[in-house]
């Protein structure tokens, strides 16, 4: 014989009256809503129909509450989020030079977690990232070979992507082939009821936003005057090198900036990227005299050759040499100016060159870290509090 009547054994089993347990499970249900209300008019579009759509039609799905959501294009960010975010990254240093800061900043997102799926080498960007994250308490995993997943069991990447979302509060994507990180936004908020922020840490030949912004934090910390009105010299592989096509949309945000594209004939920047520059009326020019080119700059931003995308090994066949940076060229160049490489570097730079103050590649890899915290605390929106922070008080 129980000695309790039927609602108060179903309290005891549940710890809540029923009466009110739809609506207690309502309620955690709906008190954050995954869905922002404009995404509806995505979800009977094909992914065939929104992929030709024009950047700016895409970003209101990208888009929540008004606020970056996920970070797939560069052309999502404004001068005024640019700014606001190195400013976050340099309050996050600041903070975190004493316990006591550090002990508030790892509160912060102590409860969220974040996957990295990565199908491309990574040293720098895995390890920001996965960093950026500590930083703000968020514990990571991590799926670096898409072999041990069951994407080798046959399941469709959609599928996968939507398992591993189903985990975490964030995920953070490189993969090789294009558009596939927007494609997993795309899906996770317009096809499904869970979606999680997604941040592209580098789509094939395609994007790499988070390089460009901590190019832009790295130039912003060490320009006299910022970079509105400087010559920013691009050099190396500017047809395959995402990052390159990534800063020079960012550059549509400061004034007076003047671009030189230097690059064998094969590695022509895009089309679509002058376009673009046009449209923006941002100055560029294009030449093959990396000498020349260097003379006046204010940033000389070298990249690599990007053969992992070569077809038939055509990279072999093209000089690249001449677009070297050598140690007799700090002689010709001006005394302000900044050496940057998103790196891994092979022969572009000469080691030798790491002496000379005017080098800052080092420097800007560990900026990545500190603007990436910096993005997913925005992101989280809590960055006001990191603001708001009253160091040594
Ligand atoms: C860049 C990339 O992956 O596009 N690396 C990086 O993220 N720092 C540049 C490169 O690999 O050449």
């Amino acid at each position: 014989m129980s000695h309790f009547s039927k609602k108060e054994k179903i309290i005891e089993n549940y710890g809540i009256d029923k009466g009110k347990r739809s609506n207690q499970f309502k309620s955690r249900l709906y008190s954050e809503p995954r869905w922002d209300p404009s995404w509806k008019k995505f979800r009977d579009m094909e992914w065939e129909t929104f992929s030709k759509l024009e950047v700016a039609e895409k970003i209101p799905l990208f888009t929540k509450n008004n606020r970056l959501y996920d970070c797939l294009f560069a052309q999502q960010f404004d001068r005024e989020l640019l700014d606001r975010l190195c400013r976050v990254a340099d309050k996050l240093r600041e903070i975190t030079k004493t316990s006591a800061g550090d002990r508030f900043v790892t509160n912060l997102l102590f409860d969220k977690r974040a996957i990295l799926v990565f199908n491309q080498p990574s040293s720098r960007t895995f390890l920001s990232f996965q960093n950026a994250c500590h930083i703000l308490g968020m514990k990571t995993s991590e799926i670096r070979d898409v072999s041990t997943s069951s994407f080798a069991k046959g399941e469709s990447p959609l599928d996968s992507i939507r398992t591993f979302a189903s985990y975490v509060h964030l995920m953070i994507m490189r993969m090789k082939e294009d558009g596939f990180v927007e494609q997993s936004a795309w899906h996770l908020n317009s096809k499904t009821n869970r979606p999680i922020p997604i941040i592209n840490a580098g789509s094939g030949t395609d994007q790499h936003p988070t390089q460009a912004l901590l190019d832009i934090y790295t130039m912003t910390r060490l320009l006299d005057g910022g970079i509105d009105g400087k010559n920013i010299v691009m050099v190396g592989d500017l047809k395959r090198g995402r990052t390159v096509r990534s800063l020079s949309y960012l550059m549509k945000n400061y004034s007076g900036v003047k671009i030189t594209y230097v690059s064998p004939e094969e590695f022509r920047v895009g089309l679509d990227i002058l376009e673009f520059l046009r449209k923006h009326r941002i100055n560029y020019t294009e030449t093959y005299d990396f000498e020349s080119a260097i003379r006046d700059a204010d940033v000389i931003y070298m990249t690599r050759i990007q053969d992992e995308y070569d077809k038939n090994g055509e990279s072999k066949k093209v000089d690249y040499s001449k677009y070297y940076f050598k140690p007799e060229h700090l002689k010709i160049i001006k005394p302000t100016c900044i050496i940057m490489h998103p790196l891994p570097r092979r022969n572009e730079i000469d080691p030798k060159v790491d002496f000379d103050e005017r080098a800052v590649y080092w420097r800007q890899e560990r900026n990545g870290m500190w603007i990436r915290a910096a993005l997913i605390s925005y992101i989280f929106n809590i960055d006001h509090k990191i603001m708001v922070y009253k160091v040594g008080v």
